[in-house]
C-alpha cells in the first residue's frame, strides 16, 4: 500500500524515469507509449486476433465455441501469436474478451451466434447487484493469467504483450443490460434514477479491474489497455461522475512496473474525443482514440503529456491497397514528427477485412513513418 501511495504521489509522467528494455527484442511500441525516440511507428490492431483470419476461425472450431477458445489456454494461446505469424505486427494482444469480469461474477456468460454476447443473470434487482463480490483473479480468472503467462513465454521477448480490461462504466453497461445495444438504456436509467446503487456496481467493478489487470501484470503482460468502449454515450458531466473517476482509480491502482521495467497503461473511451484533456490527467501513458477525431488536433490539444494511440478508420481496410496505403499516410501525417503515436485502427478490425490488407496497412505504416522519426 505504502508502494503504491508513493507511485501515485509522483505527479507527472513517471514512466519517463524508466530509459532501458533490455528483455524485449522489439520495444518499439513501450518507447513510443513512454514517448521515447523510435525508428518508426509502432503498429498492433484492435482484434488483430479474430474472424477475418481463416486460422482463428479453424482454431476456433477446434476449441467449439469463441468461449471455450477463452478458456483453453493452449488454444488462446495459439491464437494470440496467429496475426504475428503473418504480419509485421509490434505488439500481440492476449487473446481474452471483456466480459471474463462479470462471469466470473456469476452472470453466467454465453454468446449467442451472430447476435453477441449474452448474460443468463443481468443485474435486474437491487439485491443482485448488492450481492455482487469481487471476483479473485487467481481463482476465478486463472484460464486467463495462464493465458498471459504462456503467450509471454511463446513470444519470448518478440514484442510485448498487451493485458486488457473493460473500463468498469462499460462493463456495467453490459452487466445490466444483459448483453449487446446500442445506447444502454439500461444502466443509464439507473445511474439517473438510483445513482448510488449505479456508483455501487462501478465500485465493484472497479476493484475487480484492479486486481485482474494487477494479476496480468505479473503473469506477464508488458502494457495493459482499458476499454471504455461506451464512454461516450454519456453527457459531460455523466461521463466525469460515472466512468472518468473509475478510470483515474484504475491507474491509480495498478502497479507501473514489473522488476524494474515500466507498465504503460492506456485508456480508449470510444467517442471521447471531446475528454481528451480530462482522460489525460487520469495519468495513463496513452490514449486511445477513434477515427472521429483529428489526431493531429488532439495532439496539440494535450502537449507532450501522454502518447496518442490510433486512429484509422477500420473501413478503411474494406478498401484497395491504394487507398489504405494513402489513408495510413494520412494518419501519420496527421499526427506529425516525433515520437509518442502508437498506429492503430480507431476500433476493431472487421471480421470482413481481408486479411492481405492487414499486410498492407502494417508494411505502410512502418515503411512511411520512418519520415517522421
Ligand atoms: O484485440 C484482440 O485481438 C484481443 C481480443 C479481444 C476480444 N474482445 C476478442 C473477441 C478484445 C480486446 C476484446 C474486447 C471487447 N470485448 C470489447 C471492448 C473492445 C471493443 O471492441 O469495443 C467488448 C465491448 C467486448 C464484448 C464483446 N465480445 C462483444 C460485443 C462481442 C461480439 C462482437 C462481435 O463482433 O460479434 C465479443 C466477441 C469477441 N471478442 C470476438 C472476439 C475475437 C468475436 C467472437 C467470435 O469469434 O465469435
Amino acid at each position: 500500500m505504502a508502494i503504491a501511495r508513493r507511485w501515485r504521489s509522483i505527479p507527472r509522467a513517471p514512466y519517463s524515469r524508466f530509459t532501458l528494455m533490455l528483455r524485449l527484442k522489439n520495444d518499439t511500441l513501450i518507447r513510443a507509449l513512454l514517448r521515447q525516440p523510435t525508428a518508426y511507428t509502432p503498429v498492433w490492431i484492435m482484434r488483430q486476433a479474430g474472424r477475418y483470419l481463416p486460422e482463428y476461425n479453424r482454431t476456433r472450431a477446434r476449441a467449439g465455441s469463441f468461449l471455450e477458445l477463452c478458456r483453453n489456454p493452449d488454444l488462446a494461446t495459439e491464437v494470440t501469436l496467429q496475426p504475428l505469424s503473418r504480419f509485421a505486427l509490434d505488439a500481440a494482444i492476449v487473446f481474452s474478451d471483456i466480459l471474463t469480469i462479470p462471469d466470473a461474477m456469476g452472470l453466467g456468460l454465453h454468446f449467442v451466434e451472430g447476435e453477441g454476447p449474452r448474460f443468463e443473470r443481468p443485474l435486474q434487482h437491487e439485491a443482485a447487484i448488492l450481492r455482487l463480490a469481487v471476483p479473485e483473479p487467481r481463482q476465478h480468472l486463472r484460464y486467463v493469467l495462464d493465458t498471459v503467462r504462456q503467450a509471454h513465454d511463446a513470444l519470448a521477448g518478440r514484442v510485448p504483450l498487451i493485458g486488457f480490461a473493460g473500463s468498469p462504466f462499460t462493463l456495467a453497461c453490459y452487466m445490466v443490460e444483459g448483453g449487446s445495444s446500442t445506447d444502454f438504456h439500461a444502466f443509464k436509467t439507473m445511474l439517473y434514477s438510483r445513482p448510488q446503487l449505479a456508483h455501487h456496481l462501478l465500485e465493484i467493478n472497479c476493484r475487480a479491474v484492479i486486481a485482474y489487470l494487477n494479476a496480468q501484470i505479473d503473469a506477464g503482460a508488458d502494457v495493459v489497455m482499458i476499454f471504455d468502449t461506451w464512454g461516450g454515450l454519456l453527457t459531460t458531466s455523466a461521463f466525469h461522475e460515472f466512468s472518468l473517476a473509475y478510470l483515474k482509480r484504475v491507474v491509480d491502482g495498478i502497479q507501473r512496473q514489473r522488476d524494474g521495467e515500466p507498465i504503460p497503461s492506456i485508456i480508449f473511451t470510444k467517442g471521447g474525443g471531446q475528454w481528451i484533456r480530462e482522460i489525460v490527467a487520469t495519468g495513463c501513458a496513452a490514449v486511445g482514440l477513434d477515427w472521429t477525431v483529428d489526431i493531429g488536433a488532439a495532439r496539440a490539444h494535450i502537449g507532450q503529456d501522454v502518447a496518442l494511440q490510433g486512429n484509422l478508420d477500420p473501413a478503411v481496410l474494406l478498401s484497395s491497397r491504394e487507398v489504405i496505403r494513402h489513408e495510413a499516410q494520412q494518419v501519420l501525417a496527421a499526427f506529425g514528427p516525433g515520437s509518442g503515436h502508437v498506429f492503430n485502427l480507431g476500433h476493431g478490425v472487421s471480421q470482413f477485412t481481408p486479411p492481405q490488407n492487414v499486410g498492407v496497412l502494417v508494411d505502410a505504416v512502418h515503411e512511411y513513418s520512418r519520415a517522421f522519426h
